[in-house]
């Protein structure tokens, strides 16, 4: 796993983390440091602040759903600190004809060259003056960049009236999710989720090694190769035995085998006590309608109907789903949002209230359900999450 700076990161227990799914990410970093998290905040879109009681570099390496991680430099206030003082930080690890780069989230195009123009002077003045600064498009190096060019990437957003500063030390496998999505035998894209995604999701059924995850409307099974990555022992179905097809060889690519990693059947979400045989699984994650791609807006009354429609299968799969998980277990089920032309959203809501579920809430923040993803869409139609839990 790409540490870029492992030892920085062992320095603060402020980490400023650039999201990849908006509010999805900061579930799934709240969930995977549960316990650990103090505080988390989201003072831009983009980025989120995570507060810390302890080092949580091993687990960092299991977060998909964020592009890089920066321990934040603070003043002794606890604001963040000034520019100036950064440069001091900045030198340990700069070296002469490093490559340099300052990734600015939620700043102007002011804010951003003046802080380019105070770090740069800052390290020139330090003596390091064949540091080389590149100029990222949208004033952003990208995590494959960073380690392609083996830069040091300085993270920067407006954080307590001031701006965070922190040099980026983690950036997430992206390269191997990436290869398994395309170049698995049957990628189905049109389908499919990102393995990126994927794992996310996994990773908010909070399940440990070895234990039994179940996705009901499995597709071409971009859920289960990442769960078979996360050594899990993978349950799929799927009402079309072409599907089914494709997740076996899909898995069978990944050097999984039949009965010992998984089992893949034709069966209905519906009826999952004949599928199971009346069995428990550990945690379910599951997408099961995928909506048409508009070419454009719908009306309202479109948007309402197609998830009325869609709704008869979620609540007759979730009654199902709930009834196969086991007690403690998670239900992550990803639902559709249409942007109407009227400017309104249609959300297709589940309420498993009534199914003895709850909806999972890992702390330190309150999540409002269905939690929403940002920067990814389909056509109009986005993506929500929600993650329920059976109590124990
Ligand atoms: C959105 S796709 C899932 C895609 C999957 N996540 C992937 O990445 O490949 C939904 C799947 O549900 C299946 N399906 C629809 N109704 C079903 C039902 N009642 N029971 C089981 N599968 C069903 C469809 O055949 C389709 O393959």
């Amino acid at each position: 796993m790409p540490f870029i700076l492992r030892k920085a990161l062992k320095e603060s227990n402020q980490l400023g983390m650039v999201l990849a799914f908006g509010q999805l990410s900061v579930l799934e970093i709240c969930s995977v440091f549960h316990g650990a998290a103090l505080k988390a905040e989201t003072p831009c879109e983009r980025v989120a602040v995570l507060q810390t009681d302890r080092q949580i570099t091993d687990d960092l390496g299991r977060i998909a759903g964020i592009h890089k991680c920066a321990p934040l430099t603070m003043a002794e206030g606890g604001g963040p600190a000034d520019a100036r003082e950064f440069v001091e930080v900045l030198c340990r690890y700069l070296e002469e004809k490093s490559n340099f780069a300052v990734s600015g989230y939620g700043l102007d195009a002011t804010e951003y060259e003046a802080l380019v123009r105070v770090l740069l002077d800052g390290i020139r003045d330090a003596g390091l003056r064949k540091v080389r600064l590149l100029r990222p498009r949208n004033n952003e190096l990208l995590s494959e960049d960073i380690l392609k060019r083996e830069a040091l990437d300085v993270m920067a957003f407006p954080y307590h009236d001031g701006i965070a500063l922190g040099p980026t030390a983690w950036v997430p496998d992206s390269t191997s999710m990436r290869s398994r999505g395309v170049g698995r035998p049957v990628p189905r894209s049109e389908i499919s989720l990102s393995p990126r995604l994927a794992r996310t999701l996994i990773n908010l059924a909070g399940l440990q090694s070895g234990e039994a995850l179940l996705d009901p409307f499995c597709g071409s099974g971009t859920i289960l190769a990442e769960a078979f990555t996360e050594s899990l022992y993978c349950i799929g179905f799927d009402s079309s035995a072409a599907r089914v097809h494709e997740t076996v060889r899909n898995l069978r690519w990944l050097g999984a085998l039949e009965g010992t990693s998984f089992h893949v059947r034709k069966g209905d979400a519906r009826d999952l006590k004949r599928s199971l045989r009346g069995s428990k699984v550990d945690g379910v994650v599951t997408e099961p309608v995928l909506l048409p791609a508009f070419e454009a807006r719908p009306k309202t009354a479109t948007a309402e109907e197609l998830v009325n429609n869609a709704g008869e299968v979620y609540s007759r799969a979730l009654d199902s789903m709930a009834d196969s998980v086991r007690r403690g277990g998670r239900i992550v089920v990803v639902v559709p949002v249409i942007q109407t032309m009227d400017g309104e959203e249609v959300v297709l809501s589940l309420d498993a209230r009534d199914l003895g579920l709850r909806l999972y809430q890992p702390g330190p923040v309150g999540f409002e359900y269905p939690v929403r993803l940002s920067f990814e869409t389909t056509r109009w139609v986005r993506r929500a999450v929600y993650v329920f839990e059976s109590p124990l």
